[in-house]
């Protein structure tokens, strides 16, 4: 079993590279099956969740090299429809597989992919949208199956503006005859991602970006070249680490546009932060006061995946802090193992309150899920004494040795084996 060992105290200094996004590449390889020819995808970071959409693809009859951080996916014979048990539970945001199945193979069987570590995690929205492309969805024994033999576009009106069913309905849409239009569509960066790619194969689509997506059905091209956008939740997540443990940090090859919501907080926390073109630097030099009430939301509201790395760093803040989580059930979980490296923060519900502590302490914690897990390693970088922090399976599907980018910057961490 693999663990992080960590001695904290030190300050970080130096840069970064932050890598591809996950959350753009996982439906980016999933709309590879709707082009029929070979797709070339730059900046694929290696992480658990790339590797299982990876497996999925090869399953379904895609072949795939990977060189470096460039997947090439040549879908041109896929020889199934179905994604099975084992790799649905891999990665819960597989269901992202259903709209390019059904839109390649007219038919598409899925296992259920029931709640996660975050709570439930319910598609009704993706089933519901499809139905209203024509689909036939039936759910069978913990299975979706769904059949498609003549789907028509039409408006399709959101009552959240999910991320997986905005991209779901998308791709589903590039297989429809006549116009989709997505009302209330998600705005997230990646889904602009998504968008650029499906652009490159040849697809109609425009509006990412927007609350209003459409996308005219009909053929794509066979060759497609494309670099996915860096990863936003990885640049958060540094940017937190350094208000925890001070220092100066650099991260290189990014769009600051797409943390603006985090750099603002941080910034009134008393972090000074500068931005360019495609780089932020940020010097924390003193304890960082309270932050504004942290409120998570869609975007371009403050990210629900960066909210626990925030809450490592208002830990040690000066006064108190008030967290509350609007987009998942549970994700609060991180709280009581910050709590056994000395943070005091009391969740009711949606709510965390988080009242700051000069000092954390070292201790073993184990990771609740990824972003809790790299919640965990910047209380542990930033507490007096030694910390072992387990479960990083979690921190793995979404960071590429998380490990070596705190060590270039001065951090004690080392991955070792019990
Ligand atoms: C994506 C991201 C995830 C991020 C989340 C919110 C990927 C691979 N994952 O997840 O990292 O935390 O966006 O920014 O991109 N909901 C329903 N019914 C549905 C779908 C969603 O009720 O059919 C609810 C969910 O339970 C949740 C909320 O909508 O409460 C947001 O979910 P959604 O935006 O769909 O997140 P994901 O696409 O799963």
């Amino acid at each position: 079993m693999s663990y992080f060992a960590v001695k904290g105290g030190t300050k970080l200094i130096g840069s970064v590279n932050i890598n591809g996004a996950k959350n753009s590449v996982l439906p980016i390889l999933a709309a590879t099956l709707l082009n029929a020819g070979e797709n070339v995808i730059h900046n694929c970071t290696e992480l658990r969740d790339v590797d299982s959409a990876v497996k999925i693809l090869r399953h379904l009859g895609c072949r795939i090299t990977r060189q470096g951080k460039t997947l090439t996916v040549d879908s041109s014979n896929i020889i199934r429809c179905d994604v099975p048990e084992s790799l649905m539970r891999e990665m819960r945001s597989s269901v992202i597989f259903l709209g390019p199945i059904l839109a390649r193979c007219g038919q598409a069987r899925l296992s259920t992919p029931g709640g996660c570590e975050l709570g439930p995690r319910p598609i009704d929205l993706h089933l519901d949208a499809l139905r209203k492309l024509g689909a036939t969805v039936s759910i069978d024994g913990g299975e979706i199956l769904c059949r498609a033999d003549n789907m028509q576009g039409r408006d399709i009106v959101l009552s959240f503006p999910s991320v997986g069913a905005t991209e779901n309905i998308m791709l589903a849409a590039t297989a429809c005859t006549g116009a989709t239009r997505i009302i209330n569509a998600a705005r997230e960066p990646e889904i602009e991602d998504l968008q650029n790619f499906l652009l490159k194969i040849g697809a109609n689509v425009c509006g990412a970006g927007r609350s209003e997506i459409s996308v005219q059905g009909g053929k794509t091209r066979c060759r497609a070249e494309h670099t996915v956008m860096p990863d936003r939740i990885e640049a958060a997540t540094y940017l937190c680490a350094a208000a925890a443990c001070r220092g100066h940090i650099e991260l290189r090859d990014i769009r600051p546009r797409h943390i603006a919501t985090v750099i603002s907080i941080l910034s009134d926390a008393g972090c000074d932060i500068k931005t360019d073109t495609n780089c932020v630097t940020i010097k924390s030099a003193r304890r960082i006061s309270a932050l504004p009430p942290v409120q998570t939301m869609p975007y371009p509201g403050f990210p629900t995946d960066a909210q626990s790395q925030l809450m490592a760093a208002a830990c040690l803040a000066e006064g108190t802090t008030v967290f509350c989580e609007n987009i998942f059930e549970n994700r609060f979980r991180q709280a009581g193992e910050l709590c056994r490296m000395g943070a005091r923060i009391k969740v009711s519900g949606r709510t965390a309150v988080v009242e700051g502590t000069k000092q954390l302490s070292g201790a073993s914690v184990r990771c609740t899920d990824l972003r809790g897990g790299a919640a965990l390693v910047i209380a542990a970088l930033a507490a007096t004494g030694e910390s072992r922090i387990y479960d990083i399976e979690h921190i793995d599907r979404g960071y590429e040795s998380m490990e070596n980018a705190y060590s270039s910057l001065g951090g004690s961490i080392k991955r070792k084996e019990e």
